[in-house]
């Protein structure tokens, strides 16, 4: 593979999907093993379940931060964390909720989907929280239930999110997009917005989505090993 001298683009996007976390044991929402092959989204993942059953999706996400805790960041999480710190040019727009980048040491991570890590009350805000187990399942100004900080299904992203987020991609001379089936919208939208400026446009995954074609070059790999080999920033 050639490798890439990225210190000569002015605006890097690193855009990336649960594909990204699959070598840390992370599992996807579509592919084999896929989380939406094993829980229905109505049950666990809306806000009307929500509603319907608190603690239900609450023990649900508290399950995923479990698993989460079990992974380290693999050497993909790594070389990004790297190049961030290296550049002062570099964004992760991610739809991943569970904080591995950050895990890894990014620092310049816009999260469109929210994080396990936080909670929220609709009357008190939003507040981290980090454990294993959720320090609780209430807010701890009132005794409402604490939703997850997730961008679940029928959701609207939040606004300032997705303004933060495409004025990256506008910006954007090198779009590098890593293991999203690219099929939840706007997430997907926003790659678009990119594409259609003139940017240098990177698609890596093991296998080839809806937008491959779209892309400049589309490298069937995986993340952790495709990212090391392709990337030179020194
Ligand atoms: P998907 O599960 O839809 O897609 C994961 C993609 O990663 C697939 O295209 C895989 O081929 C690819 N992949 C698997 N292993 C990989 C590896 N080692 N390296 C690179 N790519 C790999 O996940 P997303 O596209 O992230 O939303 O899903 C988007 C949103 O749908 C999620 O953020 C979540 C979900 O429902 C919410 O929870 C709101």
């Amino acid at each position: 593979m050639q490798r890439l001298d990225i210190k000569t683009f002015k605006s890097i996007v690193f855009f990336t999907g649960a594909g990204m976390s699959a070598e840390s044991g992370i599992p996807t929402y579509r592919g084999q093993g896929g989380i939406w092959h094993e829980y229905k989204i109505e049950e666990v993942a809306c806000q009307e379940a929500f509603e319907r059953d608190p603690l239900r999706v609450l023990q649900f996400h508290e399950l995923r931060r479990q698993k989460v805790l079990e992974c380290r960041p693999h050497a993909g999480h790594r070389v990004i964390s790297d190049i961030e710190k290296e550049l002062d040019n570099v964004v992760v727009v991610t739809q991943n909720i569970d904080g591995m980048h950050q895990f890894a040491g990014c620092k310049n991570v816009i999260e469109l989907h929210g994080s396990l890590w936080r909670l929220r009350c609709p009357v008190h805000g939003v507040w981290e929280d980090k454990g294993e187990k959720y320090t609780s399942y209430h807010c701890p100004h009132c005794d409402r239930w604490a939703r997850p900080d997730i961008t679940w299904f029928g959701d609207l992203l939040d606004n300032q999110v997705i303004v933060q987020a495409e004025e990256m991609m506008v910006r954007a001379d090198l779009l590098i997009t890593i293991g999203t089936s690219a099929v939840v919208w706007p997430a997907a939208g926003l790659v678009q917005v990119a594409l259609q400026n003139r940017v240098l446009s990177i698609e890596i995954n093991p296998k080839a989505t809806s937008v491959s074609h779209l892309y400049e070059q589309s490298i069937r790999g995986q993340a952790g090993q495709v990212l090391p080999e392709l990337l030179s920033w020194k």
